[in-house]
């Protein structure tokens, strides 16, 4: 191995009543690109926290290039060189590109006067050494996340950076903006930069780390090359449980003689055109392609968040209006949206009403008043029917990790008793084991003749779960997989990526 940079040993911390860390050690070279990886809760954060002087572990020593961190406090890790980039990026919206990226700086020059020439100079510099170029005046809030997560980089590289900890950097952004993430924490390599991916996601590791590190219930369970381990392996690690099943089969026996869905010729202008696939009862049928691709767009205007401009949707046979998405519901159609935070859950709510919330009328006593007792009844038998791991229903949304909330949005959808569920992205941001439990509950309902449209930007959690697919691009479907056991996920992607013929018109 490299020479060491990061040396932790032996730490430990607890919070009250938590053994977050228990005995973990650390281990970084200089320029290596490191994985840290472990469920949700696993004590991922705790342990950056503590390595960048936010949290003081209760016992353990940290050593940056042979020498102590003693008093473990933030400033003595950044002189050292570490630098942490956490979940929020912690910028100031309001501020340009240039001056955020040039804030610590500034701050840390003491300066009375701001050289805005220096401002500029200094972000411009940042930028150019990852190779990047995003306008500087540009204020920080009108960027995407992905451009976020890039000047919180180069914030970093202005601090003589020579260890960049990222802490979950890709659970808010795409799959083509992860293999830009990831050529940059190359180009950092390249320059003797080190950098610690922290994530839980297995597929992305495996691209990226050539270490890894692996924590499970606040205790190191091994430290892997990654070229000995594959995702298979690593998620037993991780998860202590073989997650493995075999794909969704259909049976052809639930089959009605009309479908349970029929889209005919939709089209939406600039947004997709020439839409028409049916859906059977017990089906899982996913819908892929990559952003942009017109997926979402379709699937809302079924439920009735943007109406199509023509075509027709046939529910059980009959032909159906849906113009907003009470419509959607009063025909059956449940859907999952993508961003469960800002369309799917009240997170501040209590997990309870979040589930009820679309069935509250049911509890109606013929006097007009609520029928609590009814109501309690029924968010106590939703969260025990998705196993949703809270102490009761009467705590709010953002008491629960991601896995959980999900199921949260997914129990509230089910409440409603539809015969079509539309799910656009079912597990984004959720650890494995959640997400296995999440693809169970999908095709046990499918199982029980339930219709279910599933969009994800992961070719394998289609092919998993998935019994056919269609493919979208541009607007269009360019090709139907009738049988997703047929394809392999390479070509599956060579198809969305459209690096082979597709049949399709241009
Ligand atoms: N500030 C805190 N106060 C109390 N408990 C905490 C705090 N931070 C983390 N924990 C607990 O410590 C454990 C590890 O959490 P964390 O390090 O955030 O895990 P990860 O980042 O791997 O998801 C969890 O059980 C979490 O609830
Ligand atoms: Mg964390």
């Amino acid at each position: 191995m490299a020479e060491v940079f990061l040396e932790a040993r032996n730490i430990s911390k607890t919070f009250v009543g938590v053994k977050a860390l228990d005995n973990v050690d650390l281990t970084i070279g200089k320029g290596e690109i490191h994985c840290l990886i472990g469920e949700n809760g696993s004590g991922k954060s705790t342990l950056i926290k503590i390595i960048g002087g936010v949290y003081k572990a209760d016992s353990g020593i940290i050593r940056i290039e042979g020498t102590e961190l003693r008093g473990m406090q933030a400033i003595e890790s950044i002189r050292a060189g570490i630098q942490i980039i956490y979940q929020d990026l912690s910028l100031f919206p309001n501020l340009t590109v240039a001056e955020n990226i040039s804030v610590n700086q500034m701050l840390e020059s003491n300066q009375q006067k701001v050289n805005w020439k220096q401002v500029r100079e200094t972000a411009r510099k940042a930028l150019a050494e990852i190779g990047e170029d995003i306008p500087l005046d540009e204020r920080v809030e009108s960027l995407s996340v992905a451009k976020k997560q890039i000047i919180a980089i180069s914030r970093a590289l202005t601090q003589n950076a020579k260890l960049i900890i990222m802490d979950e950097a890709t659970s808010a952004i795409t799959s083509e903006e992860v293999s830009h993430l990831f050529s940059i924490i190359l180009k950092l390599k390249q320059r003797g930069i080190a950098t610690l991916f922290v994530s839980h996601k297995l597929s992305e590791v495996f691209q990226i780390a050539e270490n890894i590190t692996v924590l499970r219930d606040g205790k190191l369970l091994g430290v892997y090359p990654s070229s000995e381990l594959d995702e298979e392996k690593l998620a037993y690690i991780m998860t202590g449980r073989m997650l493995k099943f075999e794909p969704y089969r259909y049976d052809e026996q639930m089959k009605d003689p009309v479908p349970l869905l029929e889209v005919k010729n939709l089209a939406k202008a600039g947004q997709y055109r020439n839409i028409n696939f049916q859906l059977q009862k017990g089906e899982i049928l996913g819908i892929i392609g990559l952003i942009g691709s017109g997926r979402t767009e379709v699937v809302e205007s079924i439920f009735g968040i943007d109406g199509a401009d023509s075509g027709s949707i046939m529910v059980s046979g009959k032909e159906v209006h849906i113009r907003n998405p009470r419509d959607g519901m009063r025909h059956g159609i449940a859907f999952l949206p993508e961003d469960r935070l800002t369309q799917g859950l009240f997170d501040v709510q209590s997990i309870g009403n979040n589930i009820v919330i679309t069935i509250l009328k049911s509890f109606l006593k013929k006097s007009r008043m609520l029928d609590v007792r009814k109501k309690k009844q029924a968010e106590s038998e939703w969260v025990e029917k998705l196993s949703i791991k809270t102490p009761t229903p009467a705590n709010p949304a953002n008491s629960l990790s991601g896995g959980n909330q999900q199921r949260v949005v997914l129990a509230k959808w089910l409440a409603t008793d539809p015969k079509i569920f539309i799910l656009d992205g079912p597990t984004i941001g959720i650890d494995i084991g959640s997400k296995h439990t999440i693809h169970e509950i999908i095709r046990d309902l499918a199982r029980q003749g339930m219709g279910i449209i599933m969009i994800s930007d992961e070719a394998q959690e289609i092919l998993d779960n998935c019994n056919r697919i269609l493919v979208m691009s541009g607007g269009r479907i360019i090709r139907e997989i009738k049988d997703s056991t047929t394809i392999s996920r390479d070509e599956l992607l060579d198809v969305i990526a459209k690096r082979v013929e597709t049949g399709a018109d241009a």
